[in-house]
């Protein structure tokens, strides 16, 4: 039974105030969210005055990124602990923009996925092949490799506490999303993959979410696909309405969760 998952990742968008009114339309328009679950992910400057908002409803937060040591002189970075601190549920790992402008490794993003796991936030991490990629057929060589690499070294159960994404590179902010078909297909893949790297019960518990260009008029096409369990989103969800729309859309049908 995996219950579907929205994810607003607002990526380097707004300051204090602009955040607190994003965070309290978003709580006030999902009072009793049913069947889905909800996480947003402001910039780390905003992440208290989100927490303030949000706590004590059923919407949580978490963070766009974190370093893999607990403190030290890494000038510029934000540790896990400190994410802790501020009762962050989870934080997004590997994602595109991470990889590509700033030249993120595998190696790098799996130290992340281990210390997130070490400090009890849910790692999401994200996977996805670039336009080149995908005309070349590497599509599944890719996200397989960054997968593995994501994961190495943890244990089934340390798996079953991860979350994934996949978000195609071209899809990510250009308004062509993958079609639920193309989507499917890679989140089949993957689910395959962690049945083979864990087991068969932690790949049918493990929640896949699809990013890249996810809007109100595409969520419920995408999110009805079988291994499709929600959505990461990054534009739509600097606007309460829609990102609304999208986690309401997203929701299991009939009932909380789905098989
Ligand atoms: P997008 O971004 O929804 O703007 O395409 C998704 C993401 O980067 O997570």
């Amino acid at each position: 039974m995996r219950t579907p998952l929205v994810v607003g990742n607002w990526k380097m968008h707004g300051g204090i105030a602009e955040a607190r009114e994003l965070a309290l339309a978003v709580r006030d328009g999902l009072k009793r969210p049913r069947g889905v679950e909800v996480v947003v992910c402001p910039p780390f400057t905003a992440l208290p005055a989100v927490a303030e908002v949000l706590a004590g409803s059923p919407i949580g937060w978490g963070a766009q990124n974190a370093h893999w040591e607990d403190k030290g002189a890494f000038t510029g970075e934000i540790s896990p602990v400190m994410l802790v601190e501020l009762r962050c549920r989870l934080v997004i790992l590997g994602h595109s923009e991470r990889r590509h402008l700033f030249r993120e490794t595998d190696e790098e993003i799996n130290r992340k996925v281990a210390a997130a796991l070490r400090h009890g936030l849910t790692p999401l991490l994200c996977v996805g092949e670039t336009a080149e990629e995908r005309r070349q057929g590497l599509t599944f060589t890719v996200v397989e490799g960054q997968l593995r690499a994501g994961l190495a070294g943890l244990g089934s159960p340390q798996m079953e506490r991860c979350l994934l994404a996949y978000e195609p590179v071209w899809a990510i902010g250009t308004g062509v999303n993958a079609t639920p078909a193309q989507a499917a297909e890679v989140h089949g893949y993957l689910r395959g993959l962690v049945s083979e790297l864990a087991s068969k019960e932690v790949a049918q518990s493990l929640r896949i979410l699809y990013g890249g260009s996810v809007k109100a008029d595409n969520a419920a096409a995408l999110t009805q696909e079988p291994d499709i369990d929600g959505a990461l989103v990054g534009g739509a969800s600097l606007q309460a309405p829609g990102f609304i729309t999208i986690a309401r859309k997203s929701a299991a049908k009939g009932g909380p969760a789905k098989e």
